[in-house]
């Protein structure tokens, strides 16, 4: 050949390379190019045979729970750890007499490793035995409410000049940002409390190799299984959880976890791990969450371990543009989660979050539900945006963005009402 057709050659093949290779990291939005694509039969188990009953879903689960770990989140480690819990502040007549309002350090001593999280509880007034809503929030305690008692965190934040974070350093200027996110007025009057902590206090969301946050307190030679930071965040959870259930003013068999967004992903994953989370809400939680991920719609596999690296396990990598090849998706989650109560919302607007794929995520669990509870998922096709469904398994798609709205909490208070206090709400 010669030279300069040789070196046309090779631009015309690293131009052709380089293009093949951008065309498949543009998302897809497009319903009719959405490859085909085979779900993994929930009750099959690996072997092939077929899950008849409890049993048989006892082992099933704990197969799909397997993969789960190894291939998509990480293996979290065990917790034979001690937690001291120690109140910060105690507000008899928050939210104008209606509440009690405590901030409680929880320091997780593992050996001579130790670190704290900041909880900010609002539970009714007089309650003994409530039903609590426990979730992280994105900017810290201060910024889910207005009252002036609530200490600014000074755990590292990323930079944000509209929450006045500077030099990761939150500042007053938060305070009461995220309320719209938490309407905690309206849920204390219906007879729930809530429990939040700033996420990053569990673990900082950047990747730093896994030394810092809860990573921190396990010495660990890692690999391909070993737990990224949504596992940690979950993990984190049931630490909350083991604080929870030892207050008189909490009912330990009503306690929902919830979360929006990476935080929703984080809420589906501790509901699977810790079968005490009594019923979970995943808001808006998309890629890795409640969306399938052979759908390849919107976010996919590849591109969100190439934007956030430290959120899954190594494993997870395996599976960039190879959706086809995953041992597991979503819908499986979710199953993971029956016979419990799971709510999905997605919303009209976050197509990045794939809500199709997130709904289609429920009807594929709802096969584990029939079975242990005889109740199906009572959609066969997507709802009309603002009608949510509801049997075990909840589902709405509403009009709007990628936030938490005041309609999303409407729903979740209905659902939880029906589920976990009995008694029927007919719509706010
Ligand atoms: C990004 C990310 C999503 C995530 C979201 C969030 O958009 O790609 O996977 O859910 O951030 O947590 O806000």
């Amino acid at each position: 050949m010669k030279k300069p057709v040789l070196i046309f050659s090779v631009i015309l093949f690293l131009v052709n390379i380089y293009f093949l290779k951008g065309q498949q990291f543009v998302a897809n939005y497009d319903e009719s190019k959405v490859p085909s694509y085979r779900l993994p039969d929930p009750l099959k188990f690996e072997n092939g045979g077929t899950v008849r009953n409890k049993k048989g879903w006892d082992r099933r689960r704990e197969e799909i729970f397997k993969i789960f770990e190894n291939e998509v989140y990480g293996v979290a480690p065990g917790w034979k750890g001690e937690i001291i819990a120690s109140e910060l502040s105690s507000d008899e007549n928050a939210l104008n007499g209606k509440a009690v309002r405590k901030e409680i350090n929880l320091t997780l001593k593992n050996g001579n490793r130790e670190l704290t999280m900041t909880m900010l509880l609002y539970m009714p007034k007089n309650s003994a035995g409530s039903p609590v809503f426990l979730g992280y929030n994105f900017y810290g305690n201060h910024t889910i409410t207005s009252e002036p008692g609530i200490a600014v965190t000074k755990s590292w934040i990323r930079n944000n000049k509209d929450y006045g974070v500077f030099e990761n350093r939150a500042s007053e200027a938060g305070r009461g940002l995220s309320s719209g996110y938490w309407p905690v007025e309206m849920i204390v009057s219906e007879g729930y409390g809530v429990a939040t902590i700033y996420y990053g206090d569990a673990d900082p969301d950047y990747d730093d190799g896994f030394h810092n946050g809860v990573h921190g307190l396990y010495d660990q030679e890692r690999d391909g299984t070993s737990w990224g930071t949504i596992a940690g965040w979950a993990w984190g959870l049931s630490r909350a959880m083991d604080y929870l259930v030892t207050l008189p003013s909490v009912d330990p068999g009503r306690v929902i976890v919830m979360g929006h967004s990476r935080l929703g992903k984080t809420a589906l994953w501790a509901g699977a791990m810790d079968e005490r989370f009594a019923l979970v809400i995943s808001n808006n939680s998309g890629c890795g969450g409640a969306a399938l991920s052979k759908r390849a719609f919107g976010e996919t596999v590849g591109s969100i371990n190439r934007s956030f690296p430290h959120w899954f396990c190594g494993n997870f990598r395996k599976y960039n543009e190879k959706e086809e090849l995953l041992p597991v998706d979503q819908h499986q989650l979710i199953a993971l989660i029956a016979p419990r109560p799971v709510y999905v919302a997605s919303a009209e607007e976050d197509q990045w979050a794939d809500p199709r794929g997130e709904f289609l995520s429920c009807a594929g669990a709802s096969p584990v539900y029939k079975l242990l509870t005889g109740e199906t998922f009572p959609a066969d096709d997507m709802p009309p945006l603002n009608s949510p469904v509801m049997s075990r398994i909840g589902y709405h798609i509403r009009t709007g963005g990628h936030a938490v709205t005041l309609y999303d909490w409407q729903q979740y208070l209905r659902f939880a009402d029906m589920h976990l206090q009995k008694k029927e709400r007919a719509t706010f």
